[in-house]
């Protein structure tokens, strides 16, 4: 659909089904809705942000903030949305939350399969930091990655 109306809001405890669905489809796990209700509602350093397109939930994403460093925790897209620049628009948003909390350096990991994801970040400006051996349950290894945030660089708006 052309100009299609995009949306990212806080996420409420009307999005914690969704998002476990999301995580148990794409990611094979969850961390669960009491957790995650925890995450939405309680954690002061959690921050869940869920995208809608025309008023449909299409993707979320999360990062905690523990200044000076912050970590991407989930950014994910529902299949037939991806590649269309809404990762970046999320990512966008996330960085901008970093830069208005004085966040100087921002991690995540992601499994060395993930090409695809590890392909995005890269474009997103991360950089590969280090390896962490046998981090996920089925021993697979996880990308440390790593973006430097200026003081005073601009990422757009924040939600
Ligand atoms: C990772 C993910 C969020 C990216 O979102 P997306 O909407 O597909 O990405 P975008 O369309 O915004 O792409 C942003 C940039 O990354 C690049 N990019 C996207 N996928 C890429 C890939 N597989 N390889 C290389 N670059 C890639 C795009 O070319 C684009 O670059 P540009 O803006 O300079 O042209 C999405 O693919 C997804 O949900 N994947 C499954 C879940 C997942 O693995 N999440 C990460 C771990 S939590």
């Amino acid at each position: 659909m052309l100009n299609p109306e995009v949306r990212l809001r806080k996420a409420s405890m009307a999005d914690v089904s969704y998002i476990e669905t999301m995580e148990q489809t794409v990611f094979g796990k969850t961390f669960g809705k009491k957790m995650l209700t925890e995450e939405i509602l309680y954690n002061p350093m959690a921050y869940y942000r869920v995208l809608e397109v025309d008023g449909r939930r299409v993707g979320y994403c999360s990062l905690w903030i523990t200044i000076p460093h912050a970590e991407i925790v989930q950014i994910v897209l529902e299949p037939a949305y991806r590649g269309a620049g809404y990762g970046r628009l999320m990512m966008t948003a996330l960085l901008a939350l970093c830069t208005e909390h004085a966040v100087e350096a921002v991690t995540l990991e992601v499994r060395v399969s993930n090409t695809a994801a590890i392909g995005f970040y890269e474009r997103l400006g991360f950089v590969r930091a280090s390896v962490r051996k046998q981090y996920y349950d089925n021993g697979e290894d996880a990308l440390l990655m790593l973006r430097q945030l200026a003081p005073s660089s601009e990422e757009g708006g924040t939600v």
